[in-house]
């Protein structure tokens, strides 16, 4: 990556978070097929966030089990299962789908994962925050 598209990028950011429309979490060709990655667009030191690709679809997700709520990952960007077609919460072993985020083993099935409005902007993958909401620790 040249010095030129790391400026225009860096201007594409900030003028996106200075809108307050949405915070970048990455490129879109960043985010592989069957793979997911936790992100920390709030500053907070931890992944609250994170997004998969799945069936070239991609989805985004509060990183917050609905059974204890707590972080879902069991070490950086690790949130899916070994086949990458689920979506793992480590402390118990709950699994949910990922393109919908319903639960569909565990002890929080038929529940759901918080999805995050998310769209494309040149190139770039998008989130809309909540607002007024902790996130887990
Ligand atoms: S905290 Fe996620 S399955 Fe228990």
């Amino acid at each position: 990556m040249g010095p030129g598209r790391t400026a225009a990028e860096s201007r594409l950011k900030a003028a996106l978070i200075m809108s307050g429309i949405a915070q970048p979490l990455c490129r879109l060709d960043e985010l592989e097929e069957g793979r997911a990655r936790g992100f920390d667009p709030l500053a907070q030191g931890r992944d609250s966030v994170f997004a998969l690709r799945h069936r070239n679809q991609v989805r985004v997700y509060r990183n917050r089990c609905p059974h204890l709520d707590v972080r879902l990952e069991y070490r950086k960007d690790r949130f899916l299962s070994a086949d990458g077609q689920l979506i793992v919460c480590y402390a118990h072993g709950a699994q949910f789908l990922p393109a919908t985020g319903e639960c569909i083993y565990g002890p929080c099935l038929g529940q759901t994962l918080e999805a995050l409005p998310s769209c494309e902007r040149d190139g770039w993958l998008l989130v809309q925050m909540p607002e007024g909401l902790p996130l887990p620790g």
